[in-house]
């Protein structure tokens, strides 16, 4: 498995998979959105701030991360890839990009979501703790936080 930082030639293979995981993605449920999204994964290939893992010549995870906010902006792994320790490798490599001693923040999906059992189980396993309730892209959520 390779952890390496995503270019624009990627971008393919970055938005199959994000189409493999977007019925769980609230946000994503437009072609249009999906449009605005990889412009927006595109932006953040240009920063440096998008890191995949590859397997077999296969992206089967992906990171999308905001070293001025501080925050882990997305973060998928293919579903026949997981349970392999591909989205903690993603995070490790996320760490060594980000600032120093600052906390880490991310938004996920709130404790009763059944979608966000595994994300949950994953980022307080991480080290994250449980912040604020609060919403994103209208969708019940919450706030997780890396102290550092
Ligand atoms: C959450 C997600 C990224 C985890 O990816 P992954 O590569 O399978 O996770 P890892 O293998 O690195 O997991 C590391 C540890 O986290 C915990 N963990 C991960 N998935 C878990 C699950 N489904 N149930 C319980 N614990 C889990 C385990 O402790 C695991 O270590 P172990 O396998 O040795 O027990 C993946 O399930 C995913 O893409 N889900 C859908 C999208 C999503 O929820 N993204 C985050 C949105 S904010």
């Amino acid at each position: 498995m390779k952890i390496k930082l995503a270019t624009a030639q990627d971008i393919d293979a970055w938005m199959a998979l994000v189409e493999q995981v977007r019925d769980v993605f609230p946000g994503l449920e437009t072609a249009q959105a999906m449009e605005e999204h990889r412009a927006t994964v595109l932006r953040f290939m240009e920063t440096s701030s998008a890191i995949c893992a590859m397997g077999d010549g296969q992206m089967a995870g992906i990171l999308l991360f905001s070293r001025e906010a501080s925050e882990l902006c997305f973060l998928a792994v293919d579903p026949n890839y997981r349970r392999q320790h591909i989205a903690q490798k993603l995070v490790a490599s996320m760490l060594t990009q980000m600032e120093e001693g600052k906390d880490i923040s991310l938004i996920t999906y709130q404790e009763n979501d059944p979608n966000g059992q595994a994300a949950r189980a994953f980022y307080k396993r991480l080290g994250f703790s449980e912040g604020r309730l609060t919403k994103g892209f209208g969708h019940p959520a919450q706030e997780f936080i890396l102290k550092r």
